[in-house]
């Protein structure tokens, strides 16, 4: 459920109308509604509830500070993968104790500005990164609370390009040599053993996968122990998809997530964190943008927009399919035609939708593109010299814009063209 409904004839953000902030920001703009993204953290949150959890936010899903400001106020952590990202979850307020850092490629340097932040927890996806990261502590005279990302090599029966836990996928330490990875990290000068981490990959809409992975989490916990480890948290990841086409998806709900969770490693008493990122964003965030031309092709019309695959990247990289909403509501019973909807840049991909069906709009008229709260912004480029576009945050009837577009003089600002012969 999201924040985003026709009311009087014209979408709203909850209580704005959309053609509004379109008016008073210019198109294309990325919306977010803060009731959204609390509802969903709440949701996980009573979905865990009973057992001693932590949720750490993706940051990588949207980490526009006001949004990572929200959701700490509701009692987030956050799950970063950079010292850009950890940087973000810092100056949102969240600090270093409340921040998870996984990925698999932290730089030395990223390791030890994450131990000089007091980390939380850093996720090891290899055994060489654990000797990097007990060169690091060591050299910095701390212990790093670790916990290891095993790849369990289950299918998660999601798009290929975000499917994590085979073992052809680059993630994590293989099940297989688990045990003898914590033998090391145990021996270790600088490395203290926390817990257990495991992703599986991104937008499940099946829970079994997560049933197969976590059952092989509790398996190895309990033989961990019995190697002498202390495993008293384990990291889930994130992962549970949302509806993107809302008149024929019903993934499973968080409710029936935590239940999952409860039943395959609900018996250890480890604490369980969790790392959703689109669950909490995705369906919080819309993006609005102008219709500029509706061209007339052989035999297909293109609904030419100002928003392009520099704004909103899925279509283009996953085939991903995005809600289109006419910001003014189409009378009940309006005859839908087929279009292509495009973006003006350069390249044949820079298509959202093809042979999409859509009540009549025309130039000069705003729609939208639902469920772009996560990985939407967040992947966004300025590639065909298109500035970012700027995010805006609603509360009740307010807005803000909490992230500007930048001037064409901003952009140029940043190159410098060498002067070889001074
Ligand atoms: N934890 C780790 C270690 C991750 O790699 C990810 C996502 C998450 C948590 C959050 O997963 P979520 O709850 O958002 O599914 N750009 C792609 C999605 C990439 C996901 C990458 N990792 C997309 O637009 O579909």
């Amino acid at each position: 459920m999201d924040h985003f409904l026709y009311r009087d004839g014209a979408l709203h953000a909850e209580d704005v109308p959309v053609a509004d902030i379109a008016a008073a920001v210019g198109t294309p703009v990325y919306i977010y509604s803060t009731a959204t993204l609390e509802r969903h953290y709440r949701v996980f949150d009573e979905a865990l509830a009973g057992t001693e959890h932590f949720i750490a936010y993706a940051v990588k899903a949207n980490g526009n500070l006001a949004v990572l400001k929200t959701l700490a106020d509701m009692g987030a952590g956050m799950d970063v993968v950079s010292e850009g990202e950890f940087r973000r979850a810092l100056a949102a307020g969240v600090p270093g104790n409340r921040v998870v850092f996984s990925g698999v490629g932290k730089t030395a340097d990223e390791l030890r500005f994450a131990l000089s932040q007091n980390v939380r927890q850093l996720n090891v996806e290899s055994a060489e990164e654990l000797e990097t990261l007990s060169g690091v502590a060591a050299s910095m005279g701390v212990t790093a609370p670790i916990a290891l990302r095993v790849n369990p090599d289950v299918d998660a029966k999601t798009h290929a390009k975000i499917a994590t836990g085979k073992s052809e996928n680059k993630f994590g330490i293989p099940i297989s040599r688990a045990r003898e990875v914590y033998a090391r990290a145990a021996a270790l000068p600088g490395i203290e053993v926390v817990g257990l981490d495991v992703h599986i990959g991104s937008q499940l809409t099946d829970l079994a996968p997560f049933e197969a992975a976590f059952s092989k989490v509790a398996e190895l916990t309990e033989t961990l122990r019995a190697d002498g480890h202390a495993i008293r948290r384990l990291d889930l990841g994130g992962g549970l998809g949302i509806p993107y086409q809302h008149s024929n998806e019903a993934p499973p709900l968080p409710f029936d997530y935590g239940a999952v969770i409860k039943r395959t490693v609900g018996h250890l008493g480890c604490e369980i964190e969790i790392e959703p990122g689109r669950l909490i964003a995705g369906n919080a965030g819309i993006l609005v943008t102008r219709v500029i031309y509706r061209k007339q092709g052989e035999g297909r019309v293109f609904l030419v927009v100002d928003a392009a695959m520099n704004d909103l990247i899925r279509p283009a990289m996953y085939e991903a399919w995005h809600d289109i909403a006419p910001v003014i509501e189409p009378a009940p019973g309006a005859e839908k035609a087929e279009v292509d909807v495009v973006g003006p840049i350069c390249e044949t991909g820079d298509t959202f939708a093809r042979g999409r069906a859509l009540p009549p709009v025309g130039p000069g008229e705003l729609v939208a593109f639902r469920s772009a709260g996560a990985y939407g912004a967040s992947m966004s480029s300025e590639y065909n010299g298109r500035p970012l576009i700027p995010e805006v945050l609603v509360r009740g009837d307010q807005f803000a814009v909490v992230r500007a577009r930048p001037s064409y003089e901003e952009m140029l600002a940043r190159d410098t063209i060498p002067d070889w012969n001074g």
